[in-house]
């Protein structure tokens, strides 16, 4: 690649020119997106009790020790969600963000199941994330599509009745992918959802080596096909493990503020990026759960840049990986990749 001007020119700040880069977020939970202002309107709208009253005590209760105390939160918050216009507003809301960071491309988690048992049905949440994503492609030229997910807390059965129940919705949905709380839920119990998603031509994802051993990385790839790697730092314990992670190219929706948020590394400065980048892996930079963990894509670019304080150079490649590791065509990442090298 061929260095642009502002990939040296310093009279651009560094927000200024994350935002300028176009990029793809690949790792984000739609339900990780309701702001504390956003969950107490929705909360009084649809007369749903909470244990917090107020923006401040929502927003007291995000002191996270590990993923499942942060689980705990983010399962009772989504408990706002009841219309077609609450998940409309929800998914726009995330999409403007996203528009402003300069991304181009996003591929969305949701949690049926965490719905479903609230007796929200797909038809409700299909229609209002559908529409939001519609208008924002129109409105600003976004493209984005979901990414259904089973919850790893529930059985593997479950998973695959989800799978089953969402055959008549999957308009919008680009690939299946596994979420929740990791420590004891390896991925072998969901070799049945994953695979009835792939006959079903969804593309595959997992989230794995957040919390778990590197085997769940492992189990992730060989068992249920998954393509990309959502998080995957623990994968820096198992050598062979890396190599074939750099041998095959196989992206990691790597997401640094969260892994601080939830104890993963005690700070930042602690964080694996610059091990996961010096080990050649196809990196990627995402907020997954935005709202609860203290920024968005472009604030985490940001963050890890400052830290670490990575090259111009560095963040494009960044961004280059993100357009790389997305389901797009091969001729649109081409447009995009086109778009990031011709910046003024
Ligand atoms: N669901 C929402 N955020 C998650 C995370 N960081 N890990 C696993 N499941 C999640
Ligand atoms: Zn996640």
């Amino acid at each position: 690649m061929t260095e642009s001007r502002t990939a040296t020119d310093e009279s651009v700040t560094l927000p200024e020119f994350v935002r300028s880069l176009p990029k793809a977020e690949l790792h984000l939970h739609v339900e990780g997106t309701l702001e504390p202002e956003l969950l107490v309107r929705l909360a009084e709208r649809n007369d749903v009790d909470l244990p917090w009253s107020s923006v401040d005590e929502v927003r007291s209760a995000y002191d996270f020790v590990d993923l499942q105390s942060f689980l705990d939160v983010y399962y009772a918050g989504m408990a706002v969600l009841r219309t077609p216009d609450d998940y409309a507003e929800l998914m726009t809301a995330y999409l403007d963000r996203a528009v402003a960071d300069g991304v181009v491309r996003a591929e969305i988690f949701f949690d049926p199941q965490a719905h479903v048992e609230r007796g929200v049905g797909f038809p409700g949440f299909m229609e209002g994330f559908r529409a939001a994503m519609a208008d924002a492609r129109r409105v600003h030229g976004i493209t984005s599509e979901l990414v259904l997910c089973v919850l790893r807390h529930l059985s593997g059965e479950d998973a695959l009745a989800t799978v089953e129940a969402a055959e008549p919705h999957l308009d919008g949905v680009v690939a299946i992918g596994l979420d929740s709380a990791e420590v004891d839920n390896p991925p072998e119990r969901f070799v049945d959802a994953f695979a009835r998603a792939r006959e079903l031509g969804l593309r595959a994802v997992a989230h794995a080596g957040e919390e778990g051993p590197p085997s769940f990385i492992t189990g992730a790839l060989d068992e249920l096909g998954a393509e990309r790697i959502d998080h995957g730092v623990r994968c820096l314990e198992d050598t062979d493990l890396v190599a074939r992670l750099r041998r095959d190219r196989v992206p990691l929706t790597v997401c640094p503020l969260s892994n601080v948020a939830l104890r993963v590394v005690d700070t930042l400065a602690d964080h694996p990026l610059p091990r996961l980048l010096a080990e050649d892996l196809v990196v990627t930079i995402n907020s997954d759960d935005p709202s609860y963990f203290g920024g968005y894509v472009g604030d985490n670019l940001v963050a890890v840049a400052e830290t670490f304080d990575l090259d111009r150079d560095v963040l494009v490649e960044l961004a280059a990986n993100s357009i790389t590791a997305s389901f797009l065509e091969d001729d649109v990442k081409q447009i995009h990749l086109a778009d990031l090298d011709a910046r003024p």
